[in-house]
């Protein structure tokens, strides 16, 4: 395995953000990644899947890991109708869930369209039009990065949350594969109205319709990283008190809330991102998306230091006009 030095990490960021690390390098097998880590103990270390959901300030003075593990393995089908499907960290999200719709194996077809790796869904526990990628796993594969040890995690040791995980909390662990656990047939089930809304001409939609009808809501609503660099939602929807919730609906009646644990209520960022005059606004080389108020964009900055003072803008202008203060959803590094 060749370790690279001095190594620019633009191409693997979806801000395309330019920063250098200290040594990079590519590990294709465990034994690798374990060798990587003995060969370097004292170096601080950062792991990259496909760099969605992360970007750069600075340099990175230490040893950064972009593991390339491929394969995919189907364990025989389970007496209940299920089928457990092993999957490498470093496959392709949406190549996958394509994979899982064309066998008619259910459950991931709403995450469709999702950039990134396989081995990212656990870490923060990928969501969109109304399910949750934790709610398919089975288990966690991971590499203890202290002492190179592999452990498995069921789907409760995983510790799951909104956009969260343990491996997301400790930083502790490298993902080597997912196992999912999918169902062999299929119904669709109405959780959110976006999508609910897109198929409504169909009676009973397939497994491809719902796949189908995802894609062209997030061709509308999101731009492609490719285009237009961007790490997706850029903050997480708040969580906030009844009274808060009351407070700001006195003044805008239609704000979405759903409730959740502990008797809180989660509301939409960019809801309160596109009231707080936000919404497909530029400032310089950044700015946030006409179509979607919670997407930050890069329009040409090499310089990751500019998105962070344009996400401070717009956390400053929602907490002075709501009292709410957003935690980014992306990683800053
Ligand atoms: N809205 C606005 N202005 C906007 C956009 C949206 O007021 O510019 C309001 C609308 O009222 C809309 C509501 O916000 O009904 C929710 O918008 P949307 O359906 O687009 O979903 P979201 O809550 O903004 C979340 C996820 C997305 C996921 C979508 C669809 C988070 C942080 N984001 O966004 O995930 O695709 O739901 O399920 O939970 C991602 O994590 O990178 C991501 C794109």
């Amino acid at each position: 395995m060749i370790y690279h030095r001095h190594f620019q990490l633009k191409k693997y960021n979806a801000f395309q953000t330019e920063a250098f690390a200290k040594i990079f390098c590519e590990p294709a097998t465990i034994e690798e990644l374990r060798q990587a880590i003995l060969d370097y103990p004292q170096e601080q270390k950062l792991v990259l899947g496909a760099g969605c959901n992360l970007f750069f300030t600075r340099d990175f003075d230490g040893l950064v890991i972009k593991p390339n593990f491929k394969g995919l393995r189907e364990m025989p089908d389970q007496e209940d109708g299920s089928i457990l499907v092993e999957v490498m960290a470093s496959e392709d999200w949406d190549s996958f869930v394509a994979h899982c719709v064309e066998n008619g194996y259910a459950g991931l077809e709403n995450l469709s369209f999702i950039p990134g790796s396989v081995g990212a869904a656990p870490i923060q526990n990928i969501g969109a039009y109304g399910a949750e990628v934790k709610d398919c796993i089975q288990e966690v594969v991971a590499l203890d990065m202290a002492t190179g040890q592999s452990l498995s995690f069921t789907a409760q040791e995983c510790e799951f949350g909104y956009r969260d995980s343990i491996f997301k909390r400790t930083k502790k662990y490298i993902v080597i594969s997912v196992v999912f656990r999918l169902n062999k047939s299929f119904q669709y089930v109405e959780k959110y109205a976006d999508l609910n809304q897109e198929l409504s001409e169909l009676e009973q939609p397939s497994i491809s319709d719902v796949r189908e009808a995802v894609i062209r809501v997030r061709k509308r609503k999101l731009p492609d990283h490719l285009e237009l660099p961007n790490c997706g939602s850029f903050f997480k929807n708040p969580y906030i008190s009844a009274e808060i919730a009351e407070k700001i609906k006195s003044e805008y009646e239609n704000l979405p809330l759903y409730p959740v644990e502990g008797g809180l209520l989660k509301t939409s960022a960019a809801f309160l991102i596109d009231r707080a005059g936000f919404r497909g606004i530029r400032e310089g080389n950044v700015g946030t998306y006409p179509n979607q108020a919670l997407i930050i964009v890069n329009y040409g900055t090499a310089d990751g230091n500019e998105i962070v003072r344009f996400m401070n803008r717009i956390r400053d202008a929602v907490n002075q006009k709501f009292g709410i203060m957003l935690e980014p959803e992306v990683w800053m590094f």
